[in-house]
């Protein structure tokens, strides 16, 4: 079993003032925390005027997503005020009656026969790039997460496009996705968790962002209109349109709306994978013992073939490597709610307005609840191994509001890790330091340099 414990960011030995919260926070809100924060069950902050608090403990996490999940269903003002330009009342910010309308036309289109009509177009990418790599020369240095950017986006985008509106449009998304991201990154992030708003410039800020939005809903507009013409079967957008012609006849959601529906799917549904990848790719090159696991797998399972959608239950230590990679650095770490209304949590009293946060980074990690809560051990995810604590493990998120492509992503990530590692070898330059960057989303900070081989 691996005894590797990947590098996290050091943890304060006393409690830090809010105000060395926000210093610290400026540059990695994953520096905040201290030793207690990884056994405390459930957190009050003030900040300045704002209350801010922590579910850290399964009976709080159940509380806040499931039993009392209509009080909480909101996000943040901040999260929202930051994607709105881009994403409309798109699902991922959208709360009320619009958020329930939307889900329920989509959460069909991501069921398992759905997931089962997009595996061809996940392994015929992730074969390209397989061929891609094969053409390079041995002993190459790659930047393993940009490459798996381009991996993650060209399947989102040909899923949801097709591969010909798809490669079409997909540059110019993508480099308008980037812009956008690099303004919402420049806007002080400190304040999703709830720190006060000290943003004079974030609207001139927010005039870029507002720039490369107009870029990504026109592109997306476009394709919805081509789209309309016919022609494009068994791509997201045309199920969209199928999807929203309703029992009478009468559309269910405007173009515009749709437009906003699709661009949240694109955003949500490259980058988190992009980065659970890469990280899986670190972990697997420093825990020798994992790899060899992974490559006995691959050869007992597969025997040399490329995979196919029935291979992937019987994956099962991809899937556990999958699973440890999202438990350590999980995708999105750090979860933010509004409460609505005044709630009463163990005793303490949650007045409304109230920031309320689920912290996947903390409680994936809570000492309480994981044996060697710091080490890279993928055995603890096999079938007979025991179970995770229920709410102790939410990469996802969970409730009602758990990502609407769970499946897809775990499906995606399981082929990708399967098709490359039986090809090739990814492994880590001497001396190489690998460190994270917290921003919405947890990645590796800067290049993430590995040397590609590929396998006799
Ligand atoms: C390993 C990959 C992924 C991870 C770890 C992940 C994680 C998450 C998390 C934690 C949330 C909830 C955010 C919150 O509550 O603030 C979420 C929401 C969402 N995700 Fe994912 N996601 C992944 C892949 C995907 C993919 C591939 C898609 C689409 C194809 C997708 C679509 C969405 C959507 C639409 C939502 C909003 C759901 C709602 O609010 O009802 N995600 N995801």
């Amino acid at each position: 079993m691996s005894d590797f414990i990947p590098p996290f960011p050091k943890r304060h030995q006393v409690n830090i003032s809010p105000f060395q919260a926000l210093y610290y926070a400026q540059n990695d809100l994953l520096s905040i925390w201290d030793e207690e924060s990884f056994t405390v069950e459930f957190m009050h902050r003030k900040i300045l005027k704002q209350n801010v608090f922590i579910a850290n403990s399964p009976d709080t996490v159940r509380y806040v997503f499931v039993e009392n999940k209509d009080n909480y269903e909101r996000k943040s003002p901040q999260m929202r005020r930051a994607l709105e330009p881009l994403l409309g009342d798109g699902l991922f910010i959208s709360d009320g009656e619009t958020w329930s309308g939307r889900r329920k036309i989509q959460t069909p289109l991501f069921d398992s026969a759905h997931i089962k009509m997009f595996t061809d177009t996940m392994i015929s990418t992730i074969a390209e790039i397989s061929d891609e790599w094969a053409a390079k020369s041995d002993d190459v240095e790659l930047d393993v997460h940009p490459e798996m950017g381009k991996l993650t986006a060209e399947i989102i985008s040909r899923t949801l496009f097709g591969e010909k509106l798809g490669s079409e449009n997909s540059s110019a998304v993508v480099e308008a996705f980037a812009q956008y991201q690099s303004v919402v990154k420049q806007t002080n992030l400190t304040n999703f968790l709830g720190f006060p708003d000290w943003l004079p410039n974030l609207n001139a800020k927010m005039g870029k962002g507002r720039r490369a939005a107009k870029i990504i809903h026109d592109a997306v507009d476009n394709i919805i209109a081509k789209a309309e013409e016919g022609g494009h079967e068994g791509t997201l957008v045309a199920e969209f349109l199928n999807a929203n012609r309703g029992e009478s006849g009468v559309d269910l959601m405007t173009k515009k709306q749709i437009r906003n529906e699709l661009i949240v799917l694109f955003m949500a549904g490259h980058e988190t994978t992009a980065n659970v990848l890469s990280w899986a790719w670190y972990l697997i090159s420093q825990a020798p013992d994992v790899e060899a696991k992974l490559q006995n797998e691959l050869v007992q399972v597969l025997g040399g073939r490329i995979p196919c959608m029935a291979d992937v239950e019987n994956l099962k230590y991809t899937r556990a490597i999958l699973d440890e990679t999202m438990r350590l650095y999980p995708p999105v770490p750090i979860l933010s709610r509004e409460a609505k209304s005044e709630d009463i949590i163990r005793g303490k009293k949650v007045p409304a307005g109230s920031i309320m946060l689920i912290v996947p980074w903390l409680i994936q990690r809570h000492k309480k609840y994981w044996d060697k809560p710091d080490h890279f051990i993928p055995e603890r995810f096999m079938p007979d191994a025991s179970k995770p604590i229920k709410f102790t493990y939410i990469p996802f998120s969970a409730g009602p509001r758990v990502c609407l492509g769970k499946n897809f992503g775990i499906v995606e990530s399981v082929l990708s890790i399967a098709m490359l590692a039986q090809r090739f070898r990814l492994s880590m330059p001497l001396n190489t330091q690998v460190e994270h960057e917290c921003r919405l989303t947890l990645r590796p900070k800067g290049r993430l340099p590995m040397k590609l081989n590929l396998r006799s």
